[in-house]
């Protein structure tokens, strides 16, 4: 099974790599596991919280389409390697994700009471969620 790897950020202390299935969108993995990726629209591809940095693996993922990439054009500080991780499926090859801080503060809205855990302790706190 591939694996992705979250790299460590600001509310990240530590890389984590976890295992995921072909097919599964990068924002489906986190969202999982809880891991802080913004879906401000519920991954229809209708915002850009869910904005990633694709730091290993870019050239492995399925091809973007136009909504998507007309979606990006609104999204900030976006790079070459930038991807909407409700858009971006896994295949077989390993992935490694920069979360980008647009998508951490959307994720922190959406969920204000892991904000407030981490504003008071300094340690996130990993609510897995489903989506669909
Ligand atoms: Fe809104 Fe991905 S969650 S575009």
């Amino acid at each position: 099974m591939p694996k992705v790897t979250f790299k460590k950020n600001r509310v990240l202390p530590e890389d984590l790599t976890v295992e995921a299935e072909p097919g599964e969108t990068i924002l489906e993995v986190a969202a999982e596991r809880g891991i802080p990726v913004g879906s401000n629209c519920g991954g229809v591809c209708g915002c850009s919280t869910c904005h990633v940095y694709v730091a290993k693996g870019f050239d492995a993922l399925d091809e973007m389409e136009d909504a998507e990439a007309d979606r990006l054009d609104r999204a900030f500080d976006v790079k070459l390697n930038s991807r909407l991780g409700c858009q971006a499926e896994v295949t077989d090859e390993d992935l490694v994700i920069d979360i980008t801080e647009e998508s951490l503060k959307a994720y922190f809205d959406e969920n204000p009471d892991v904000r407030k855990h981490f504003e008071a302790t300094g340690e996130f706190k990993f609510v897995p969620h489903h989506h669909h």
